[in-house]
């Protein structure tokens, strides 16, 4: 799963979404390259779900609403900027009239760039809003699943100020979530990137790509695909018994010493 291109992820129509409303927040892709809100939205579409695009640029959400329906999928268009609680209620409540339903949703969105406070604004108060948001539809769901995205650099030194420190609270209220909403019966999970393929993690210049590849145990380079089918797994009943977890989806570069990779690295 190398391509960021749709190939064989999205051929076919899967049922394992079927009947359901997903929301993915960031769902569109800040360059050339698929985004992991994009391809999850996507994959969760072609799955049967309703899915809401939700972009802060209309034109990035319109181009992955577009590759749904391209596929047979059905979107729904969502434009809001989710460090503003009031259009984050509006498009929340819009999609679930719309949809009639809102069982899943994937707090996606994540800059890593930017002031301190607006990094915070958007990587951890707008996962706050956006789940806060859902939280009366998700409660009236059998199927209620929040999954999170943080970033291996929340768990490993990596130099990136506020993006690490926000997105290690987005960890933090993975696990916060699930405490209080389990008896809700709704699952709060957390995924963790390693180095993608993807607009924010193509970034390095030319080697990016070798240097990506040689920094996890696989010696492979992933893309956003990698996280949507994990995205897949905690949205769907296979999961059903699976709460508050955060899952590194980094072919283990997080599962190494920096010594011990330093031959890999090398070679
Ligand atoms: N690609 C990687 O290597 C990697 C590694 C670790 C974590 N991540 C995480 O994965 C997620 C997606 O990264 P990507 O490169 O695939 O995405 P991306 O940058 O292509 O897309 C993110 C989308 O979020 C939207 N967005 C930005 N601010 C917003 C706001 N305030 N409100 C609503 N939407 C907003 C952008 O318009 C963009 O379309 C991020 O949370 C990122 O931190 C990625």
């Amino acid at each position: 799963m190398t391509s960021t291109a749709p190939g064989g992820h999205l051929a076919g129509r899967g049922t394992r979404l079927a009947g359901l409303g997903a929301l993915v927040s960031g769902a569109g892709s800040a360059g050339d390259l698929l985004g992991t809100g994009a391809a999850t939205a996507a994959l969760f579409a072609a799955q049967g779900a309703v899915t809401g695009v939700l972009d802060v640029s209309p034109e990035r959400a319109a181009a992955t609403c577009d590759l749904i329906e391209r596929h047979g999928g059905t979107a729904i268009a969502l434009t809001a900027d989710i460090t503003d609680a009031d259009a984050v209620r509006t498009v929340v409540a819009e999609f679930a009239a719309e949809a009639g339903r809102l069982d899943v949703v994937v707090n996606n969105t994540g800059i890593s760039a930017g002031e301190w406070d607006q990094v915070f604004a958007v990587n951890a108060k707008g996962t706050m809003l956006v789940s806060e948001a859902a939280y009366p539809h998700l409660v009236r769901s059998p199927a209620a699943s929040v999954i999170n995205v943080s970033t291996i650099a929340a768990l490993r030194g990596f130099g990136s100020g506020a993006y690490a420190a926000s997105k290690g609270a987005v960890v933090s209220m993975t696990t916060d979530y699930a405490y209080r909403w389990g008896p809700d019966g709704i699952r709060v999970n957390c995924l963790v990137p390693g180095h993608l393929n993807t607009p924010i993690g193509n970034q390095g210049g030319a080697g990016a790509k070798e240097a990506r590849r040689k920094a996890n145990l696989l010696g492979t380079d992933g893309d956003a695909w990698d996280l949507a089918w994990a995205a897949l797994f905690l949205a769907g009943p296979e999961s059903r018994f699976v709460t508050g977890v955060t899952l590194p989806v980094d072919a283990g570069t997080t599962m190494a010493t920096g010594l011990a990779m330093v031959g890999r690295m090398t070679s």
